[in-house]
């Protein structure tokens, strides 16, 4: 409570004890399945990353981490917690960015790490069937020894997992492309609060039969059940990837730049990313690496490219290139020669999460704006920031800068503030004005991270009261009781 001033601990909830931890025990057999904190006082370091989450903001006073071997093992658990009275937290690979994957208070942590096999696949199909606690990294690189891809990539791949990225339904870098889980995701295999296995294991593309209920679970964030499979639909992967790194003088210029490529590139075109000045100079404070450009430019747009025919996808970016800096949208650009160049231009746009979480405590908004609007976000922010005298790197002054990148492909912006440290001041200057911003302009207050914990007060700015009783509605059904993921946004 010390933690979360505005929060109580919902008394419903038993308090853990000896002889839950021995039911688990038992349960689980395996040693390395229960981290118990609560008859053994020395387990405080092993249970501390599962309390903490990534960006280091959100921390809650977990005393025990329960990792599944099975879906019969998740179903006993929750079976068990659910009688009990005990409040769980699902927790994949802890990368989430809203505060959902770690406890408030007390909750149960169960882990899917545990959980991690590929089961399935069909190489004619594409389609993938994986545990839920399978690394989307681990997954990728099987497709890719089978000439396939995950139609999902994002920075966080190498640790986070399946289930997590259909809970959150994460979008990432190439959403433009392949579009999002809520149309790859063919099937899920789910456990409710009471221990009800939800076999919707489809791998069908085509399903109409009644609701579709696995709908549900994609993006639910751990509120209504645990994932425990996945079948997901694979593209094939392209043997050809190119990129380009643009610097642009002006968003009116990276709008245009953005027409011309979906007109130019049309079908290879797989991801538009965006980068401001800003967020470049932090990558390059903190990796010390060389700039792509010659020029410092207030706009940055990495462009990439996947077809089936190398010297075609090359030549045809190659004369996109100099086409838009003919007509002076581009400034300068540069297109990576190898595979090593293509990936170090990624890190560019990839590194600046990582690059941020180096500098201090980070405010991060993750927002949907119609594109005209999309950059004016990140100015207006910081006209108030300053205006609140905030900036500096001091403590009296802790904001070192006011960032935006995203998905410009997807009409999703990261703003991003970095600080020193977490302050008050500046979380009070930042909302609710930047929530307010977005509602007024009909965005969206999260574009593809969620709500968590985080934008739990402000669910309102963009789901209207109707909506929200019928979610209330949704989580009622599936968890009567209100013991997966409480506190957070429902
Ligand atoms: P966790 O963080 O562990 O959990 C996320 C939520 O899902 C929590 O509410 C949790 O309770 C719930 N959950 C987890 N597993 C299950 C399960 N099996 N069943 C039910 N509920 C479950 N997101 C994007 O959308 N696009 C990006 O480009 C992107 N890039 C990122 C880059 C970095 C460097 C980082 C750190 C994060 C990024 N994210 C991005 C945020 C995040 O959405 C993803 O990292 C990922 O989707 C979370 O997966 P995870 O396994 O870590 O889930
Ligand atoms: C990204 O696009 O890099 C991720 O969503 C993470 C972030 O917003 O920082
Ligand atoms: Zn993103």
């Amino acid at each position: 409570s010390e933690t979360y001033p505005d929060l109580k601990r919902d008394s419903r909830f038993a308090q853990l004890t000896e002889e839950h931890v021995a039911y688990f025990r038992q349960l689980l057999g395996s040693e390395s399945a229960v981290i118990d904190g609560v008859t053994r006082s020395d387990a405080a370091d092993d249970i501390e990353p599962f309390n903490t989450d990534w960006m280091r903001k959100y921390r809650g006073h977990c005393r025990l981490v329960l990792k599944p071997g099975s879906t019969e093992e998740v179903s006993q658990i929750l079976k068990y917690c659910n009688d009990n009275m005990l409040a769980v937290v699902p927790q994949g690979g802890n990368t989430g960015l809203v505060g959902g994957s770690v406890p408030v208070f007390d909750e149960i942590v169960i882990n899917m790490g545990r959980m991690n096999k590929i089961l399935e696949f069909d190489e004619v199909s594409g389609t993938l069937v994986a545990e839920a606690g399978c690394i989307l990294e681990v997954a990728d690189q099987f497709l890719a020894s089978k000439g396939y891809i995950f139609p999902l990539d994002l920075g966080a791949k190498g640790s986070c997992q399946i289930g997590g990225n259909v809970s959150t339904n994460a979008g990432g870098l190439r959403l433009l492309r392949y579009g999002s889980l809520h149309g790859n995701v063919l099937g899920i295999e789910a456990v409710l609060a009471d221990g009800t296995v939800v076999d919707d294991l489809c791998k069908l593309r085509k399903n109409n039969t009644g609701y579709d209920l696995k709908q549900l679970f994609i993006g639910a964030e751990g509120t209504i059940g645990i994932i425990t499979k996945v079948s997901i639909l694979c593209p094939q992967r392209s043997p050809a990837q190119n990129v380009a790194f643009f610097g642009l003088e002006s968003f009116e210029q990276v709008q245009r730049a953005f027409r011309e490529a979906k007109g130019q590139l049309s079908e290879i075109l797989s991801a538009f990313e965006l980068m401001d000045e800003s967020s470049q100079a932090l990558v390059r404070q903190v990796t010390g690496n060389k700039r792509p450009l010659e020029g410092e430019y207030p706009f940055y747009c990495l462009i990439e490219t996947s077809g089936s025919n190398a010297d075609h996808d090359s030549e045809k970016l190659q004369a996109f290139l100099e086409d838009v800096m003919e007509k002076g949208i581009v400034a300068d650009g540069t297109l990576a020669q190898d595979e090593t160049q293509i990936r170090s231009l990624w890190a560019w746009r990839e590194g600046i999460p990582e690059a941020l979480s180096h500098l201090g405590g980070t405010y991060k908004y993750d927002v949907s704006i119609p594109l005209r609007e999309l950059y004016q976000l990140v100015e207006d922010t910081r006209a108030r920031v300053e205006a609140a005298g905030l900036i500096g790197d001091t403590d009296e002054f802790p904001v070192r800068a006011v960032v935006g990148y995203g998905h410009m492909g997807d009409a999703n912006l990261h703003l991003n503030v970095s600080t020193r440290r977490f302050d008050e001041r500046v979380e009070k200057v930042l909302e609710p004005f930047v929530y307010e911003w977005i509602a007024e302009r009909q965005g969206s207050i999260s574009a593809e991270h969620g709500l968590g914990l985080m934008k739990k007060k402000f669910i309102g700015y963009s789901r209207n009261p109707t909506m929200v009783g019928l979610m209330k509605n949704i989580k009622t059904t599936f968890d009567p009781n209100g013991i997966l993921n409480p506190y957070k946004y429902l």
